[in-house]
């Protein structure tokens, strides 16, 4: 284990389940269709490129990208939201939309996004997270795909970052306290 994780939040074996279940549900609902994954930068393209091999051939699945900044190199939301990296009106138009993250925080990107993706006339809009930490919620927002629920903890790993580092941890780990105290 990494010097500065805590504890194992969830295992490797436990992500593999967990990616397994929410595939499961994705195939369920969409199997036979094209769903577009819309992937938010940086933290959910490590969760998106399992979930997506596990949801094909079954769902004809396309992938595209957004970047948006809200945290910095901060602990703490600042709820501000900036659209770095936008797609094309024409890539969700008419389609099936499934939004990815790696986690729901306080709420208030998910639920920008939802309206931003909504003004783009999708067919429909739904939102996947591997990580719902709901204690932290501020905005409500409608979670169709979870993970796993968490307490208020900061996470880091298979995509999750603090000021950048750990992403490519294969696990969910809780970062000591020292590190970003
Ligand atoms: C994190 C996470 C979500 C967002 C959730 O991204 O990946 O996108 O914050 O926060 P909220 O629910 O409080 O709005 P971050 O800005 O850290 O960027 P990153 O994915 O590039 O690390």
């Amino acid at each position: 284990m990494h010097k500065d994780v805590k504890k194992k939040l969830l295992t490797q074996k436990e992500i593999r389940v967990i990616v397994y279940d929410i595939g499961e549900q994705i195939k369920k609902k969409h199997s036979g269709k094209e769903v577009v994954f819309v992937v938010i930068l940086k933290g959910a393209f490590v969760f998106a490129a399992d979930l997506m091999r596990e949801v094909s051939p079954d769902c004809d699945v396309r992938i595209v990208f957004m970047k948006l900044s809200s945290y910095g190199n901060k602990a703490q939301s600042s709820g501000n939201i900036k659209v770095l990296i936008d797609i094309e009106k024409d890539d969700v138009k008419g389609k099936n939309v499934l939004i990815i993250e790696d986690i729901a925080d306080e709420g208030s990107t998910l639920k920008w996004l939802i309206n931003h993706l909504k003004s783009k006339k999708p067919k429909s809009v739904e939102t996947c997270v591997l990580l719902d930490k709901f204690e932290a919620r501020k905005v409500a927002v409608e979670l169709n795909y979870v993970g796993e629920e968490i307490s208020n903890e900061f996470v880091v790993g298979y995509g999750l970052d603090y000021a950048q580092k750990y992403r490519g941890l294969p696990y969910v780990g809780i970062l000591k306290k020292e590190i970003y105290s």
